[in-house]
């Protein structure tokens, strides 16, 4: 635990920056559930699935590979069913969401968890900056595929990053996506959170009138491989201010399994939420204009994709 976690009040939930994805979930039997998590393979996705199998429910993990699926399928002991689902190819994730029909599974909850950040330089998918195709439109497929196996108050739990606050002064540069003009690792990644909360956004918009829900999280600033890419002195600083600042993978896992199963949260809908209570986004991921025009932007994209 951080030092920082001794200072902090829990929020209106109960929970706050130190509690941790088993605390959120102390006392909940999740048998009979069934949640898919993409990235289930490391950090955060590692841990969500962990503590969600240890309650009792069943895991579809999702991995890049069908090995790494179930290798950590195979870790956490506990109910689950590993797929693949590489987000920068859209045949992988068309081919998961057949295997989840296939399956006749029907998802509590998704919880798209899976991503890259910060690439040092310009990289594409399919045309498209590569954050970008694989945080959102990655997802975008996934999750619009799935939304006909949820239950009736199935969520939709996207992991989007203070780090939105970081996105082009639009938002979204919706004609600046592909050869970036002025690439930038943070901004453009800023961009790809951001698009996943004006993703949950606009879903929960089209969820209304239904008892389903999704919402945003931002899980909190914890040392995973999604530093990877990150420059070398950025990453040592890092490793510095881990005991002082930063969150552990325990804690940054609790936000995302909170939304995802805590009753306190069953009604909640259309939120950004940290430190598992809810938060204040940038002003502009509540524009519902721009919500709505990353959705029909991403629609033919994906109409467009092989
Ligand atoms: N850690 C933080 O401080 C922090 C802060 C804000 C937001 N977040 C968000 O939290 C989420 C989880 O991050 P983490 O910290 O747990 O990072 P992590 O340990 O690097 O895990 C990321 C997961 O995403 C998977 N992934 C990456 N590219 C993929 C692709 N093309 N297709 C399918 N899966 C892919 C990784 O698979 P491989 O292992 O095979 O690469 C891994 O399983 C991310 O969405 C991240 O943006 C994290």
């Amino acid at each position: 635990m951080s030092l920082y976690a001794l200072f902090t009040r829990n929020g209106p939930s109960g929970f706050g920056y130190g509690s941790t994805a088993e605390e959120v979930t102390a006392g909940l039997s999740l048998a009979g559930k069934t949640i898919l998590v993409t990235g289930c393979n490391s950090g955060l996705g590692y841990e969500a699935m962990r503590v969600l199998t240890l309650r009792g429910a069943r895991v579809v993990g999702t991995a890049r590979t069908l090995d790494k699926a179930q290798a950590a399928c195979a870790r956490v002991g506990g109910a689950t069913v590993p797929l693949a689902c590489e987000l920068a190819d859209p045949a992988s994730v068309r081919a998961c969401i057949a295997a989840v029909q296939a399956a006749d599974l029907r998802l509590d909850a998704i919880i798209a968890n899976a991503g890259i950040m910060a690439l040092p330089k310009l990289e594409k998918a399919y045309g498209l900056e590569l954050q970008f195709f694989t945080n959102h439109i990655g997802h975008f497929i996934l999750v619009t595929g799935l939304l006909e196996r949820l239950t009736e108050t199935g969520r939709v739990v996207m992991l989007s990053s203070a780090a939105h606050k970081m996105a082009p002064k639009a938002g979204i540069e919706f004609d600046n996506l592909g050869d970036v003009k002025g690439y930038s690792d943070w901004k453009q990644y800023g961009q790809s959170k951001m698009a996943n909360l004006l993703f949950a956004k606009e879903l929960a918009r089209r969820f209304a009138g239904t008892r389903k829900t999704a919402n945003a999280v931002h899980p909190g600033v914890i040392q995973t491989n999604l530093g990877r890419h990150m420059n070398p002195m950025m990453r040592f600083a890092f490793g510095l201010t881990e005991k002082i600042a930063l969150k552990s993978v325990p804690q940054g896992a609790a936000t995302e399994v909170y939304v995802a199963v805590h009753p306190d949260a069953a009604t909640i809908s259309g939120k950004y939420f940290a430190d598992c209570n809810i938060a204040k986004e940038r002003a502009d991921a509540n524009n519902a204009e721009l919500a709505r025009k990353l959705w029909q932007v991403s629609e033919d994209i994906v109409a467009k994709l092989p």
